[in-house]
C-alpha cells in the first residue's frame, strides 16, 4: 500500500544517469499488467535522445528538464472491433505498474495528459499506422517530492449495489423537493464561480423572458423591498431605475453569490447573506418581496412562502414569477431549454425545477396565507423555427396562447397577505 500512497507525480528532476537495469524493471512491470484477453497490444518507446525529447516537448508544451520519456502505445488495429476501451484500460494499467515500480526503485514519474497532438507524437516516434499513444510518462531522478495532494473521502465515491447519490455532489440529479435551505446554503457556499451567476438556479438563458415580466411590477417610493435569491442583477437594475425612491435590498444564499450580484449592480444595495436561515431578517419589515423566476428552483417552496409571509408587513405585496406552462407542449419546451442550458453550463449552474404549474402555485400561495391580487402573463417571441416540426409546434403554441392566457410562457403573481 505504501508504494501506492507514497508515489507522487514528480515535476522536477535532477541530472543523473538512469540505470538500464532499473529502466528495464519498470518496463517489465508495465508488461506484466493485465490486458484485455491477455492481448498485450502495448508498445513502449523509451525516448532518451535529447533532440527527440526537445521535439516531443514542443508538442506537449510541458518541458521537463533532466527527464527521459516512456511513451506507451497500444495497437488498436489488432483489437477486436469496439474494444477501444479495453485497449485504453490495458495501456493505462501498464502505465501505473511502470510508475509504481519506478517509485519503488527511487525514480520519479509524471504522466502527461496534455499530449496536444497524439498523431504528431506517433509521427515523431515513427509509430505504425493505427498504433496510438495512450500515455506519455516523464521519467527520471526526482529533484523534490511534493506533498501528497489530498484525496476526497472514500465513502463519497464508494457505492454498494447501486449509486447512492450525494446531493452535494450531484445537485441537479435530485428532485428539488428533497432539499432544505441549509443544504442549499452549504452548496452555494461551496461552489466555485466560473463567471456568470453562481448556480443553484438557472443560467441566463431565460433572462430576456424574465425582463419582459418586470413591466407589471409597481413599487412605491419609501417602500422597503427585498429581492429574494436573485440570480442576476439584470432584472434588479431596471427596477431600480424605474423606482429610484424604493429602498431595495437583496437576500443571497452565499457570499460568493452576493459578491457576483453586487459586481453587476449599477448602484450598491444592501445584501443579506445566508438565505432565510442565517441572515436573521426581522419579521414584518418589508413592504415588498420579489421572488422573480428563481421561485421554482427553490427547495421547499412551502417553507419559502412561510418565510415570505413572516417578513412581509401586513399590507405588503409579494411578486412571484414562474413558467406559466400549463400546456404539456410548453412544459416540454421549457425542459428542452433547460437541457440546452445544462449542456452549455457547468452542471451545478442549473438547479432543479419544481414540477409546478400555475394552479399548484396558486394553491401553495393560498396555503401559505396569501391571496392572489393579479396574474400577468408574458410570452416570448421565439425565432422562426427552421424545421417543419418546429413551425408546427410554434403554430400550436400561438393558438394555445390565443385560447388561454395560462398557455403563455411566464406568469407573474401579485399576492397579498390574506389576513
Ligand atoms: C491521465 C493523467 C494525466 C496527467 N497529466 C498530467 C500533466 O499533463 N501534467 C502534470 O503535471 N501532471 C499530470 N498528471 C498528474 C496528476 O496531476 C496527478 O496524478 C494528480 O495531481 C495527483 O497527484 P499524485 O500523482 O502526486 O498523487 C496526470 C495524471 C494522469 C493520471
Amino acid at each position: 500500500m505504501q508504494v501506492i500512497t507514497k508515489r507522487r507525480t514528480i515535476r522536477s528532476f535532477v541530472s543523473k544517469p538512469i540505470e538500464e537495469k532499473a529502466l528495464r524493471k519498470c518496463l517489465e512491470a508495465g508488461h506484466w499488467a493485465p490486458s484485455a484477453c491477455n492481448r498485450q497490444l502495448w508498445e513502449f518507446v523509451v525516448v532518451d535522445d535529447p533532440q527527440i525529447i526537445r521535439k516531443l516537448e514542443s508538442i506537449t508544451q510541458q518541458p521537463t528538464p533532466h527527464a527521459i520519456y516512456i511513451a506507451i502505445f497500444y495497437d488498436l488495429t489488432k483489437e477486436l472491433p469496439g474494444s477501444r476501451l479495453g485497449g485504453v484500460q490495458s495501456a493505462a494499467i501498464a502505465a501505473q505498474n511502470l510508475m509504481l515500480v519506478a517509485h519503488s526503485l527511487g525514480y520519479g514519474t509524471k504522466m502527461i495528459a496534455g499530449l496536444n497532438s497524439p498523431e504528431s507524437i506517433g509521427r515523431l516516434l515513427k509509430a505504425p499506422k493505427g498504433v496510438e499513444v495512450i500515455s506519455l510518462i516523464a521519467f527520471g531522478h526526482p529533484a523534490q517530492i511534493p506533498s501528497p495532494p489530498s484525496r476526497g473521502p472514500l465513502h463519497e465515491i464508494v457505492h454498494r449495489n447501486r449509486f447512492h447519490i450525494d446531493k452535494m455532489r450531484y445537485p441537479n440529479h435530485l428532485d428539488a423537493y428533497l432539499w432544505d435551505e441549509d443544504e442549499v446554503v452549504r452548496l452555494q457556499s461551496g461552489v466555485v464561480r466560473h463567471g456568470g451567476h453562481i448556480g443553484f438556479f438557472r443560467s441566463s438563458v431565460e433572462e430576456d423572458l424574465l425582463h419582459e415580466s418586470l413591466a407589471p411590477i409597481r413599487l412605491e417610493s419609501q417602500w422597503r423591498a427585498l429581492f429574494l435569491f436573485p440570480h442576476s442583477a439584470r432584472y434588479i437594475n431596471p427596477l431600480e431605475e424605474r423606482f429610484p425612491q424604493t429602498k431595495m435590498e437583496l437576500l443571497c444564499q452565499s457570499e460568493d453569490n452576493g459578491y457576483y450580484i453586487s459586481s453587476e449592480l449599477k448602484h450598491s444595495l444592501p445584501i443579506h447573506v445566508g438565505g432565510f436561515t442565517q441572515s436573521g431578517l426581522t419579521a414584518s419589515s418589508y413592504d415588498a418581496l420579489l421572488l422573480l423566476d428563481s421561485g421554482i428552483h427553490l427547495p421547499r417552496l412551502d417553507k419559502t412562502l412561510a418565510e415570505i409571509y413572516r417578513l412581509l408587513k401586513a399590507e405588503g405585496v409579494l411578486y412571484i414569477s414562474m413558467p406559466s406552462s400549463k400546456s404539456p407542449l410548453l412544459l416540454k419546451l421549457w425542459r428542452e431549454r433547460l437541457a440546452v442550458s445544462l449542456t452549455r453550463t457547468p452542471y451545478w449552474r442549473v438547479g432543479p425545477i419544481h414540477p409546478l404549474n400555475p394552479k399548484e402555485m396558486s394553491k401553495m400561495l393560498a396555503e401559505a396565507g396569501f391571496k392572489i391580487g393579479e396574474k400577468y402573463f408574458v410570452s416570448v417571441e421565439r425565432d422562426e423555427p427552421q424545421t417543419i416540426m418546429g413551425k408546427l409546434k410554434l403554430a400550436v403554441i400561438k393558438l394555445l396562447r390565443r385560447m388561454n392566457p395560462a398557455y403563455h410562457d411566464l406568469m407573474l403573481f401579485k399576492a397579498f397577505k390574506a389576513k
